[in-house]
């Protein structure tokens, strides 16, 4: 696994290191991060550039820019707008308008100041601007904190398909100041946890036993219980990401609910359901499915399903048709000449990636949709 070790700037954060040979970087975790000790050793430039949106920016801007300002002697920033509908070339644009219109040069650092909308358009951003600029990601969700901000997956939607335009682009350090969790509605809180419990099926069921005991303090947001939360997550991240950056294996079941999750985001219109809430209704769907063929046992399918009801999650997806969910899940990044592939858990604590019967996945589909 990755390694964790107490961090230098305040007694009680921890540094989780990503290990990508000369790309490797460290995640900071923890309360009051947002100073300029974080931010040490990042590269000086005459221009930096903090991407964040209209609902982060008035929050939490003016806190980075001072962090920050020792590094850089100009600091900009765009305001993007606020919402999975504007992962989008527009707001793309607007990030490529602002940079121009200051004549930004290649050593120009980008700061993703927001959740994983803003995390994941930023570095786009960076991957493709001047052909590349170094980022930085400020994760202010908890989605963004276990997930998002972490392993250099970059893209925007597609009407078609989700994240489907996107470059592998790694960050030059990521800093979760949990601070910034104070503010964040109840509803993203839950979202965030969606991607927390994935980690346990997947990859430590005794993580998931942990969480089982400690989801009300979680969702009460008890600092120590954030704090594991997030370290074991993001630990669990670095371990996979570090062995197939590029996801030619062993990374996909990071997508443990993706499947099913990505369908119901893209078959209702994003934004309607939060992509926490997607993915968490595709792990009931994807651990049922797991089940039916086999992998587990149904009292194990159960157990996630109640960790997930449990955290105030939906567990009966849209009913979208199974034609549509069949349609929607072949635009899947994993799918293979037309077939749909899913992440699949067995034994508890491990996965793997498969095809399906059709007839399986029907069965998933009807006894899970509303
Ligand atoms: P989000 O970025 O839309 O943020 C959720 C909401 O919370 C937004 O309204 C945002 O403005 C608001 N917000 C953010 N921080 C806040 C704070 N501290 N206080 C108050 N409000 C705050 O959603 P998300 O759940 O963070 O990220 C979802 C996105 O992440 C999806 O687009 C998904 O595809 C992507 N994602 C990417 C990866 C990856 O590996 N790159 C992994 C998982 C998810
Ligand atoms: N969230 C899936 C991944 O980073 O691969």
């Amino acid at each position: 696994m990755a390694s964790t070790s107490p961090s230098p700037i305040c007694p009680d954060a921890r540094v989780v290191s990503i290990d990508l040979g000369d790309r490797s970087y460290d995640i900071l975790i923890g309360k009051g991060l947002m100073r300029a000790d974080s931010f040490a050793g990042l590269p000086r430039s005459s221009q930096a550039l903090i991407v964040t949106n209209t609902t982060v920016g008035p929050l939490y801007t003016a806190r980075l820019r001072e962090a920050i300002a020792p590094l850089h002697k100009q600091v900009l920033d765009v305001e993007l707008p606020d919402g999975e509908q504007f992962k989008d070339w527009p707001a793309l644009n607007q990030v490529f308008t602002r940079l121009l219109e200051e004549a930004a040069d290649r050593k120009t650092v980008l700061y993703a100041l927001g959740g994983g909308v803003v995390g994941d358009m930023t570095g786009f951003a960076a991957a493709c601007y001047m052909r590349g600029v170094p980022f930085v990601q400020v994760p202010t969700t908890l989605l963004a904190q276990v997930d998002s901000s972490v392993g250099g997956k970059t893209a925007i939607n597609h009407p078609a398909g989700k994240n489907m335009i996107g470059a592998f682009y790694q960050p030059l350090r990521v800093v979760c100041d949990l601070d910034t969790l104070s503010t964040l509605p109840q509803r993203e809180l839950l979202a965030g946890i969606a991607e927390v419990i994935k980690y346990g099926p997947i990859a430590d069921a005794e993580f998931l036993s942990w969480l089982e005991v400690n989801l009300d303090k979680l969702l009460a947001r008890d600092h120590a219980a954030l704090m594991h939360a997030i370290q074991r997550s993001c630990e669990i991240k670095a371990w996979v990401v570090g062995q197939d950056e590029k996801e030619s294996g062993l990374r996909a079941i990071l997508n443990y609910g993706h499947t099913f999750g990505h369908a119901i985001e893209a078959g209702l219109g994003y934004g309607a359901w939060l992509h926490g809430e997607a993915v968490g209704c595709g792990m009931v769907m994807a651990a049922d499915l797991s089940a039916r063929l086999g992998l587990i046992d149904e009292a194990t399918s159960l157990r996630i399903r109640s960790l997930i009801e449990r955290a105030g999650l939906p567990v009966k997806g849209p009913n979208l048709g199974a034609e549509r969910y069949l349609e929607l899940m072949q635009v899947d990044k994993k799918a293979e000449g037309g077939e749909i592939r899913f992440v699949v858990i067995g034994p508890l604590g491990s996965a793997g990636m498969r095809g399906a019967p059709e007839g399986v996945v029907r069965d998933v589909i009807a006894a899970h949709t509303a």
